[in-house]
């Protein structure tokens, strides 16, 4: 996720659990042209495989470009492509989700990225352009004829973005229609949710964003239904304080503290969600600019 799966963040998901991680979303163009900040985003330890890059582009030449130098450079485990992103600045470029307006260009794309490295390449999409279209089997099937080894469906059209429930009606589509492994998505916020999609849609595996960002355990929550039919880890507004002060710390000595205390204030609001004081808790940390001063007061919650 854009702005929030950094290293740090995909540590923490890795440590509780988390089977796959993938690096921020970075465009194709600007690998090509091998902007600095961009390659930031590409960077990830070893302790985090396996990891996906993911890239946007429009251009099937570009693209092709861009993962070779990316699997050159990066090795990781698989690269995704994204066809899912409705921002703006994304989708006026003709990339993102805006490809689903153009499935012949969306499946060149992907056929050229196939066909430039040796990595596993993988798909992410949503199920539409605009409410009431739905292209999903339809580019679940292309894909799968580009070679792309595994899907992630989003059931949201774009220009829904995140207003209607997901319609996981769609993943058990999408599953039935191709044979390679099929990744679901969309409004996993506790295990019992993650359960009830595996078994609704039959989907192969789940993709968990926002769930994460308020409950970054939610991924050994699931292992643990899984295996054992409970859930019996649970976590108490400490263990929230405490992974804060954790994460505050590991991004100020990846970034520094002051864009570490910045950074952090996007991240108070998921993990505080559904605690008692939250928006108050909320509130005085977003409005401190300084690493000690809220570290501090981090610190006070716990006493
Ligand atoms: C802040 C934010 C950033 C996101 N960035 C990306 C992204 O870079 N690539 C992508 O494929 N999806 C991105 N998404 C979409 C999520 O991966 C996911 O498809 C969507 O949030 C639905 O799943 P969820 O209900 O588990 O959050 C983002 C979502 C959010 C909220």
């Amino acid at each position: 996720m854009a702005g929030y799966t950094d290293m740090v963040f995909r540590q923490i998901c890795k440590q509780r659990g988390a089977g796959l991680v993938y690096t921020e979303f970075v465009s194709a163009d600007a690998i090509v042209r091998h902007k600095a900040r961009t390659m930031t985003y590409l960077r990830f330890e070893e302790s985090e495989r396996p990891v996906g890059v993911q890239i946007f582009g429009s251009d099937p030449q570009t693209v092709a470009l861009a993962v070779e130098l990316i699997a050159e450079k990066f090795q990781p485990d698989l690269i995704d492509l994204n066809f899912g992103c409705s921002v703006r600045k994304v989708v006026k470029k003709q990339a993102g989700a805006a490809l689903l307006k153009d499935l012949p260009l969306l499946q060149k794309i992907a056929e050229a990225a196939v066909g430039a490295i040796n990595l596993p390449v993988t798909a992410k999409y949503r199920m539409g352009w605009s409410p009431g279209q739905n292209v999903a089997v339809e580019v679940a099937q292309r894909l799968e004829q580009a070679g792309v080894v595994a899907i992630t469906i989003h059931p949201r059209t774009a220009i829904e973005a995140f207003k209607k429930p997901a319609d996981w009606k769609v993943i058990a589509a999408v599953k039935a229609a191709v044979s390679i492994p099929v990744i679901g998505n969309g409004d996993i916020k506790t295990a019992e949710d993650a359960k009830r999609m595996l078994v609704e849609t039959g989907c192969d595996a789940v993709m968990i964003g926002r769930g994460a960002l308020a409950n970054p355990w939610i991924f050994q929550q699931v292992a643990e239904l899984l295996q054992t039919g409970i859930v019996s880890t649970c976590f108490s507004p400490s263990d929230k304080v405490l992974l804060c002060l954790e994460h505050l710390q590991r991004e100020a000595e990846l970034v520094g503290f002051d864009h570490a205390t910045r950074l952090m204030k996007k991240f108070y609001g998921w993990y505080f969600r559904g605690i008692p004081a939250a928006a108050r808790i909320r509130e005085q940390l977003v409005r401190s600019s300084d690493y000690r001063q809220t570290y501090q007061f981090l610190i006070s919650l716990l006493k």
